[in-house]
């Protein structure tokens, strides 16, 4: 394989807010996993340390919160001031001490120097809610709202400046739903009554990979956004126990990827507004979260017969299983590596990505007693967040070897090599997945209108496609070459997530 590319020649900039992730209250993501006041590494206000340091090294640029389906039943007024009162949540079924809240939220992510990225409550609340809430953040001391923040101890707003209307309000799932006319009525009026309280927030409305949606919502509201929002996730596991293994989520890494931005570019396009509004992807994770017996509430048969173990075990008890770190293995970071270099080719137009979730259930970091696993999703993050430059390059690719397969009787075909190469200032950084499962694949790079004489490797791995982390046993992680001489040529072994840093 060869591919030859140049400074001149860019697709566009990288957002750093690619590398972003998602924080809901569901099971362990908050409560025992950014706060928990109880564990022996929490800091003067109850955050994991432990975990805020792991967020740190991968520069983690934004976070969005608090949910997912959660936020659609949320009032965000029980979150705030001295007195917090426990409210059920209705989205999970589960009680909500409502410990951590707006205030909370923004704490974490000042200390994590990120952009706090709050998404509204579009299912039970109204326009004037979700701007209520904007008052209680950003304005400095007009009305009750604000005044409220005051007197709870922050004199000087949250300021947070990326706002999102809604969360999947598209769907039978949520809580609220809507349909899209509805939709883009709901987003229209919410819109301008928040940017009557601040006009200068980014605003994203909820959104899907659907043509009939986006014509309403942006014939309707598009002139008040900024970005619409798009989630994805690929496996869906059945029983909490069976997932797709190492060669299935590899077919997985191709069209299945780019064809939901390249469809959501073309209604952009279509309704002229793809220089105006951006892609946010704030929700996306090849696996998809497991909580059965809730989503399926239409099924009377079995809800009726629910008694307090059914709920202990089937509704509660089955969240446990996304815990279990076997599940997260090389076929997670070689596909989360794909992911963004996906998003990358876009950059153009994807500028925001949220991983789902930053912390316990399928995030790239898994929190214990004694300490916290680092999953190989994680490192995904720690190369692509930490190594990789800003100018995304075009590629001339020739003689791309491919892997073939049948996913659900379609036929599959996608590169074996998936390669993003960035630039700055003289210095390269190529992203390089070799997701072939047995093979190394050599790669030659002809670079054009510029020299560079060494490379240093950055290589995610583990001894085989299943490898994973767990308390206790590292078996993924990245190893790092010496400066090497440059001769055109990289090889990349067999199932790893490569940066190459050329310069
Ligand atoms: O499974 C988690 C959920 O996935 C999020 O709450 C929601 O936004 C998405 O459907």
């Amino acid at each position: 394989m060869k591919i030859t590319f140049s400074p001149r020649h860019a697709v566009g900039q990288a957002d750093r807010m690619l590398y972003g992730h998602f924080l809901e209250h569901f099971h362990r993501q908050v409560y025992g996993g950014v706060y928990d006041p109880s564990s022996k590494f929490a800091d003067e206000d109850g955050f994991r340390a432990d975990v805020l340091e792991a967020l740190k090294r991968i520069r983690t640029p934004i976070i969005r919160w608090p949910g997912g389906c959660y936020v659609s039943a949320y009032d965000w007024r029980f979150g705030v001031g001295k007195e917090r009162v426990p409210t059920f949540d209705k989205a999970w079924r589960v009680e909500e001490s409502n410990e951590f809240g707006t205030d909370e939220f923004v704490k974490l992510c000042r200390k994590l120097g990120c952009e706090p990225y709050i998404c509204t409550n579009a299912g039970t609340d109204t326009a004037e809610d979700m701007s209520d809430w904007l008052e209680y953040c950003n304005l400095r001391d007009m009305g009750r709202f604000a005044k409220e923040r005051i007197a709870n101890g922050f004199p000087e707003p949250h300021a947070v400046k990326y706002w999102s209307i809604g969360n999947e309000n598209w769907g039978g799932h949520e809580i609220g739903a809507k349909d899209a006319e509805e939709w883009g009525r709901l987003v229209r009026e919410s819109a301008k009554m928040m940017l009557r309280v601040d006009p200068t927030i980014e605003l994203s409305a909820s959104s899907i990979d659907n043509l009939d949606w986006n014509i309403n919502l942006l014939r309707a509201a598009g002139r008040y956004l900024d970005w619409i929002s798009i989630h994805s996730y690929w496996d869906f596991t059945p029983d909490g126990v069976t997932y797709q293994d190492y060669n299935t989520v590899m077919l997985r890494t191709g069209e299945d990827i780019s064809g939901c931005i390249d469809r959501v570019r073309a209604y952009l396009t279509a309704l002229g507004l793809e220089k105006k509004i951006k892609i946010a992807y704030d929700e996306w994770n090849l696996r998809a979260w497991h909580h059965p017996n809730l989503m399926d509430i239409g099924n009377r048969d079995v809800q009726r017969h629910e008694d307090e173990e059914f709920y202990r075990e089937k509704v509660l008890g089955e969240r446990n299983r996304n815990d279990v770190n076997a599940t997260y293995t090389m076929a997670d970071a070689v596909f989360s590596a794909a992911f963004l270099n996906a998003c990358l080719r876009n950059c153009d137009l994807v500028k925001m990505a949220c991983f789902s979730p930053v912390v316990n259930t399928r995030g790239a970091i898994f929190t214990h007693e004694d300490g916290i696993v680092l999953r190989p999703q994680y490192f995904v993050f720690d190369l692509y967040a930490n190594l990789l430059k800003q100018n995304v390059l075009s590629l001339w690719k020739e003689d791309v070897p491919t892997i073939r397969g049948e996913y659900r009787g379609v036929e599959k075909t996608v590169e074996t090599v998936d390669m993003v190469v960035t630039h700055e200032d003289g210095a390269y950084a190529v992203a390089a997945v070799n997701k072939a499962p047995d093979a190394e694949q050599t790669v030659e790079l002809a670079l054009l209108d510029g020299k560079v004489s060494r490379m240093r490797i950055h290589t995610l791995n583990g001894p085989s496609t299943d490898s994973y982390n767990d308390i206790g046993r590292t078996e993924v992680g990245v190893t790092v070459s010496d400066w090497l001489p440059f001769e055109g040529k990289i090889t990349l072994p067999a199932h790893s997530v490569n940066v190459i840093e050329l310069c």
